[in-house]
């Protein structure tokens, strides 16, 4: 189920399934569809030619050939012109699709470039939030290793600002991620404020006993509460605000 972001070079990722942030005609270009072309080799092209285009939006299936991976996945982004043109929708419907088709070919491990991140000039950070925000909703019900593979060095680190400052779906990071080589992503955290490590303990124990799919960290004054799903996030804070603790709780939800 989770998601991870990793510096790497897409066409060397093993997994079930890498995506191709292709163009239309499906016919190869510059960018992350040209390297992956040249790493397929020829066939890759041959099968392409079958499958008479893709609109913007819609995904497409084809074998790896001499990639490491079963499948590629073809899919067209949008161009970016002002984001006023229904960029985000397609570029929304570029993530569910290919991950639907993804699903239905029963693949486990999935890999995305930032589509239309590129050539197509979608902003970076706005591209990585759709991404995201696709992925980990998709993720909510289906169990999938989803990688986003980020290439260049200023699109990992506007990755690493964004978790930083906790951005709007505040994705909480595990572990050690210094050598920029991917680290867990756990998608949503909401904090308890200022309270004492007694009672943090109290609503630690009452949380887990509900059995809610989330984590629950004590540290100094916070509780820290994480889960994959931004839905069981807002029931354990419902939770935790239909009891009474004997003082008033801040929460400081990220999203
Ligand atoms: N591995 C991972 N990511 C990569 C790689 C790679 N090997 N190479 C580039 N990227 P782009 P688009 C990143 O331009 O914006 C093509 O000509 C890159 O840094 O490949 O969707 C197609 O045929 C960027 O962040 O795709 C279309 O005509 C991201 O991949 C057009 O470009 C996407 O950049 C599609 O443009």
């Amino acid at each position: 189920m989770p998601l991870e972001i990793v510096r790497n070079d897409i066409t060397k990722m093993s997994v079930d399934a890498i995506v191709n942030a292709a163009n239309t005609t499906l016919l190869g270009g510059g960018g992350v569809d040209g390297a992956i072309h040249r790493a397929a080799g020829p066939q890759l092209l041959e099968e392409c030619r079958t499958l008479h285009g893709c609109q913007t939006g819609e995904a497409k299936i084809t074998r790896g050939y001499r990639l490491p991976c079963k499948y590629v996945i073809h899919t067209a982004g949008p161009i970016w012109q002002d984001g006023h043109h229904g960029e985000r929708e397609l570029l929304t419907a570029c993530y569910r699709n290919s991950l639907e088709l993804a699903d239905k070919y029963h693949c486990e491990s999935v890999a995305f470039p930032l589509i239309s991140s590129g050539v197509y000039g979608y902003p970076k950070a706005q591209a990585l939030k759709v991404a995201m925000d696709t992925i980990t909703q998709f993720l909510l019900d289906h169990d999938m290793t989803v990688y986003i593979v980020v290439f260049s060095k200023d699109a990992f680190e506007v990755s690493s600002k964004l978790f930083k400052r906790g951005i709007d779906m505040t994705a909480v990071k595990w572990g050690n991620n210094e050598n920029a080589s991917g680290g867990m992503v756990r998608c949503v955290g909401s904090i308890v404020e200022g309270i004492d490590r007694e009672t943090a303990g109290v609503i630690n124990k009452d949380i887990k006993a509900q059995k809610f799919k989330a984590k629950v960290q004590i540290e100094q004054d916070k509780l820290r509460v994480s889960s994959a799903s931004r839905d069981t996030l807002q029931e354990v804070i419902a939770f935790v605000k239909s009891k009474d603790y004997g003082q008033p709780l801040q929460f400081e939800n990220y999203r």
